[in-house]
């Protein structure tokens, strides 16, 4: 295999936690490795809402902080909930500073709109549902012009390289078939999540956890994986993944209703706006005792569809359906995984050596639910923390251990474990669901052993059993009840000898 050393980060993920960090690591000489060219898979680019912050004058980032808190439903870390909401202004002018073409007043102002579960209008939104793609075209433009820069395209995270004393020092990663250990002063893991791992999904279908899988295999400690956010208004049109119907739909006013017209979740004005996992429920069994689910859009958007919702209006066009005249319909698809690698604000891991920032992280933000439109915020606010402590990082000396390459799951296996997931590790679950989805895994595991979508499968579902309770995304059927003391999850594995079936990366 070859060898480089690279005297500075190297961050593996090119979304806007990411390049939010690589962009602040400069001076240092930083090295982003993408597993698809720059703008393409990766969830950022396809976010539809914004980003959340206290931007108008009746906010206050104490406000927005309150609102993450009693989304998270008693897991979110207050200061965690603080440090991120008095970053959002100016992690917003920030973005605007680089490009990002934000939507405006007349005055001038942030344009914000209102997502569900915000007890203000705070979200700041970029040609109405275009949000992701604007954003992270103004980094990426950002991040090609920056001399201290290097990205490599196509290049896919295979392993971790650690020393003996478990400090992470490299990765292998593979470009045209080719196997290079790339030793580094940090890793910056910026993977995104697992909403790949459902088969119903709004999410790049690549997004497997395989970030998480490999940092727990390395000996990082997990937080809560358990926690998977369902987006309610998936569009229900047989595509893979699922287009997205933005909740600022339902902020304009567009309401849930089933086949029969009748409102999933009643006639208050507000009632479509309550925190997500409730809305993804009531979609979830209307589909479930057969009324169908739909988004009715005709009259609070109707005509305005086109230049205010262009992204959905093209989504639903495209499936041969006009949303201005008929309901949209739709279905909860894995969104978001508040749970993760267990990480501080400025993006350091219980293992030395290792960051992580966005999706694959588990910060504290999110607790159990995430509230809409954090995600950016917190992809580029501490993706900025991260890029800053990653780039002091002066490395590791020393031999380093040889690294081993997980093997693949074949096309038919990985699509068996996402229908599994989406059917037992879904919105609604419970212990013969969850336990049937284990029996898959360990199958899995069996035919392909230290595979890391399965692995990651494994850490959510194991975690979902464990947890006897119902609380924030996670639902269980046969534990409804919320426990008095809410309690984090917490994984950790001895680092890992190599073992004979897991082939060397050699
Ligand atoms: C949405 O636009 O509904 C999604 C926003 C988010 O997930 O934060």
């Amino acid at each position: 295999m070859n060898r480089i050393r690279h005297d500075g980060p190297l961050i593996i993920g090119g979304g806007l936690a990411g390049l939010s960090a690589a962009l602040e690591a400069g001076p240092r000489p930083t090295l982003v490795v993408t597993p698809a060219p720059l703008l393409q898979a990766c969830s950022s680019a396809w976010a539809q809402g914004g980003v959340a912050a206290a931007l108008s004058v009746q906010d206050d980032p104490a406000l927005h902080a309150a609102d993450t808190a009693a989304a998270g439903a008693g897991l979110v870390d207050p200061s965690a909930a603080r440090a991120l909401t008095e970053d959002g202004k100016q992690t917003v002018e920030w973005l605007a500073s680089l490009g990002a073409p934000f939507d405006r007043a007349a005055d001038g102002a942030f344009a914000v709109s209102l997502e569900a579960a915000h007890s203000r209008a705070r979200v700041a939104r970029v040609g109405g549902d275009g949000a992701g793609r604007a954003i992270l075209s103004a980094l990426v433009a950002s991040v090609r012009a920056a001399p201290h820069v290097e990205v490599w395209e196509n290049g896919r995270l295979r392993a971790l390289v650690q020393d003996d004393t478990g400090r992470v020092r490299g990765a292998v990663i593979e470009r045209d078939g080719r196997l290079t250990e790339v030793l580094a002063t940090a890793v910056v893991l910026a993977t995104g999540g697992a909403g790949g791992l459902y088969a119903r999904t709004t999410t790049p279908a690549a997004l497997l956890g395989e970030g998480m899988a490999l940092a727990y295999r390395a000996g990082a400690e997990i937080l809560d994986p358990e926690f998977v956010q369902f987006h309610p208004t998936a569009i229900d049109v047989g595509l893979d993944p699922m287009p997205l119907a933005t909740e600022a739909l339902r902020g304009e006013g567009s309401r849930l209703i089933d086949a029969g017209g009748r409102f999933l979740l009643g006639e208050a004005p507000d009632a479509d706006l309550k925190a997500r996992d409730i809305v993804a429920r009531a979609v979830h069994s209307a589909r479930a005792e057969g009324r169908g689910a739909y988004l009715d859009a005709r009259t609070a958007v109707g005509d305005k569809f086109p230049h205010e919702f262009p992204a959905v209006f093209a989504a639903c066009m495209r499936a041969g359906l006009d949303p201005r005249e008929t309901p949209i319909p739709v279905a909860p698809g894995a969104h978001y995984h508040m749970g993760g690698i267990a990480a501080g604000l400025n993006g350091r891991t219980s293992l030395p050596g290792l960051f992580a920032v966005g999706e694959c992280a588990a910060t504290g933000v999110h607790g159990a639910n995430r509230l809409a439109s954090n995600s950016l915020l917190e992809a580029a606010a501490f993706g900025r923390r991260t890029g800053r402590a990653a780039a002091e990082e002066i490395g590791g000396e020393g031999e380093t251990r040889k690294a081993s390459i997980a093997p693949e799951l074949t096309p038919e296996a990985l699509t068996a474990l996402r229908v599994s997931m989406s059917d037992n590790v879904g919105v609604v679950r419970d212990a013969d669901g969850l336990a049937r989805a284990m029996v898959l895994i360990e199958r899995l595991e069996q035919e392909a052993r230290g595979a890391l979508p399965v692995l990651a499968a494994r850490l959510i579902t194991g975690a979902a059993l464990g947890r006897r309770e119902s609380r924030g995304g996670h639902y269980r059927t046969d534990y409804p009840n919320t426990d008095a003391a809410p309690r984090h999850t917490r994984l950790r594995r001895e680092p890992e000898m190599p073992t004979p079936d897991m082939m060397a990366a050699e």
